[in-house]
């Protein structure tokens, strides 16, 4: 007798974008040697206060897109690191998000997970032309088909609205979703919202204390193709 897989009825893999299929900090490290010593903390609070600020402009109800609030993560990392009088850093900064890598192992896992049938997705706080262009980048415009944006409703994710524009545009069920993130938080939005979610925490983090758990944790994205039956 074989194991069930964790997941059960996923029609679609659905993934968040930045930490799940890319890797934020490649943006830092390809400047490593040129930021110095800060380039760890730089990114580390770069990341941090992106986040922070699409919880507090949904707060606020005050949004700006992603790719602004990037621009002003950066902006308050790069003045907390002592590197705000280099604005030659920035733009190079900003260039490289547009074009990060996706973790090694994200393409063949598409490629396994579309060559069983399921449909593989992306939903993501990103605006879209900076989807697009990492997307593009990474090789990935043929295996993640819709990619979606919360731009086309104005909010953060874990607003549970973000998690339902993927049920409408792929016309399912949200527990016929499985979704896909490395973000704890969004992992608790998720699973509170009804998908099935799987967490990626390639980090080792503790789960958030917040409502929502996951079906599954896994620590990279090519062990996610057993757990569905793909
Ligand atoms: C995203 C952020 C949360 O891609 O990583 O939606």
């Amino acid at each position: 007798m074989t194991d069930l897989p964790e997941i059960h009825g996923a029609r679609a893999c659905v993934f968040d974008a930045y930490g799940t299929l890319f890797d934020v900090h490649s943006a830092v490290g390809a400047m490593k040697a040129e930021i110095g010593p800060q380039a760890d903390r730089l990114s580390q609070l770069w990341r941090q206060k992106q986040l922070e600020y699409t919880w507090l402009r949904s707060l606020m109800r005050a949004h700006r897109d992603f790719w602004s609030l990037t621009g002003d993560g950066l902006d308050f990392a790069m003045e907390a690191t002592g590197l705000g009088d280099r604005p030659e850093l920035r733009e190079r900064l900003m260039d490289l998000y547009l074009r990060l890598d996706c973790y090694p192992e994200a393409p063949a896992t598409l490629d396994r997970l579309r060559a069983s049938g399921m449909a593989t997705a992306i939903l993501s706080n990103g605006a879209p032309a900076m989807l697009e262009s990492a997307v593009t980048h990474a090789g990935l415009a043929d295996r993640l088909d819709p990619i979606l944006s919360v731009e086309d409703i104005g909010i953060f994710k874990p607003d549970p609205r973000t998690y339902q524009l993927a049920c409408d545009r792929l016309g399912l069920a949200a527990d016929a979703v499985c979704f896909l993130s490395s973000n704890a938080w969004d992992v608790a939005g998720a699973a509170h919202f009804g998908f099935q979610v799987v967490w990626i925490n390639r980090f080792g983090l503790p789960r958030e204390r917040l409502p929502g758990t996951p079906r599954a944790v896994i620590e990279r994205l090519d062990e996610l193709p057993a757990l569905v039956g793909a």
